[in-house]
């Protein structure tokens, strides 16, 4: 695993999007996330296509999970959140933007489809935030680590964290959803995550120091060949190896790609 410390959140989300832009300009299948910690980097993705003529027209985006039951077009579902955030400030079409979809009669139908549609997809990288009790997508502690697309609970500390989004109501927040399994995610080629802030610092280490455990969902990515971690300072707070990441760092090649 490749451990990135940089300065702030404006630099995570410079160095991710160095990372993705090859990705854009190759019209590969992208793996995007919502939460806050990427906004930055879509930011900085819409300003390179605004500025440095960065096109999305050949790519598809899929998305990693969506709560169950609200509508599409609910300003909180996944699918609108990415339109809102990326996909409607760039040049991709809205029939390559992809997510499983929450608001059906049939989710266990739901969760196979989206899983099949992967499979054929090849996601070429995929990015990913944390949640603080180390979840991905919405893979929460003891998801086995081989899991398909399928419906999950979520804890109760992500519906509390997630609240925000939802007038601060946690009686608002869907309490089931539909997310890439943790078998999904580790098919995609390059698995990139961004976690900025002390409230990810715990997580942080336990991702990448800590024992691979169903336990921390995102320890996962010990297990994939090209994972990369960009972290801010306050996100690194916790890990034991600090020293070593920003020498590993230094020594790379001229001309190494992440
Ligand atoms: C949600 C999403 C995750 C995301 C996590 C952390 O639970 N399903 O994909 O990583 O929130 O979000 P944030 O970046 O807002 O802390």
């Amino acid at each position: 695993m490749e451990i990135l410390i940089r300065p702030d959140a404006a630099a995570v989300a410079c160095q991710a999007a160095d990372i993705i832009e090859p990705y854009v300009r190759a019209g590969a299948a992208l793996g995007m996330a919502t939460g806050s910690t990427p906004v930055a980097t879509y930011r900085e993705l819409i300003r390179r296509h605004r500025e440095e003529s960065l096109n999305f027209r050949r790519c598809s985006i899929y998305m990693l999970d969506e709560y169950l039951g609200l509508p599409a077009d609910h300003e909180q579902s996944y699918a609108a959140t990415i339109r809102r955030e990326l996909t409607e400030h760039v040049d991709i079409p809205d029939r390559q933007v992809f997510s499983p979809n929450g608001n059906t009669t049939d989710p266990v139908a739901a969760a196979a489809d989206y899983e099949n549609q992967l499979l054929r997809a090849r996601v070429s990288m995929q990015l990913l935030g944390v949640g603080a009790n180390g979840h991905i997508g919405f893979n929460e502690p003891t998801s086995s680590l081989n899991s398909p697309t399928r419906i999950k609970a979520l804890h109760p500390q992500t519906v509390a964290d997630n609240a925000r989004f939802f007038d601060g109501r946690e009686d608002l927040v869907p309490k089931l959803v539909l997310t890439q399994g943790l078998g999904t995610i580790q098919r995609a080629g390059h698995l990139v995550l961004v976690a900025t802030g002390a409230a990810k610092a715990d997580a942080v280490a336990a991702l990448a120091e800590g024992p691979l455990s169903a336990m921390c969902p995102a320890s996962v990515l010990q297990l994939h060949p090209h994972a990369t971690v960009i972290v801010d300072e306050a996100a690194a707070a916790g890990l034991k190896l600090h020293e070593y990441y920003r020498f590993a760092d230094a020594q790379k090649l001229p001309g190494q790609g992440y």
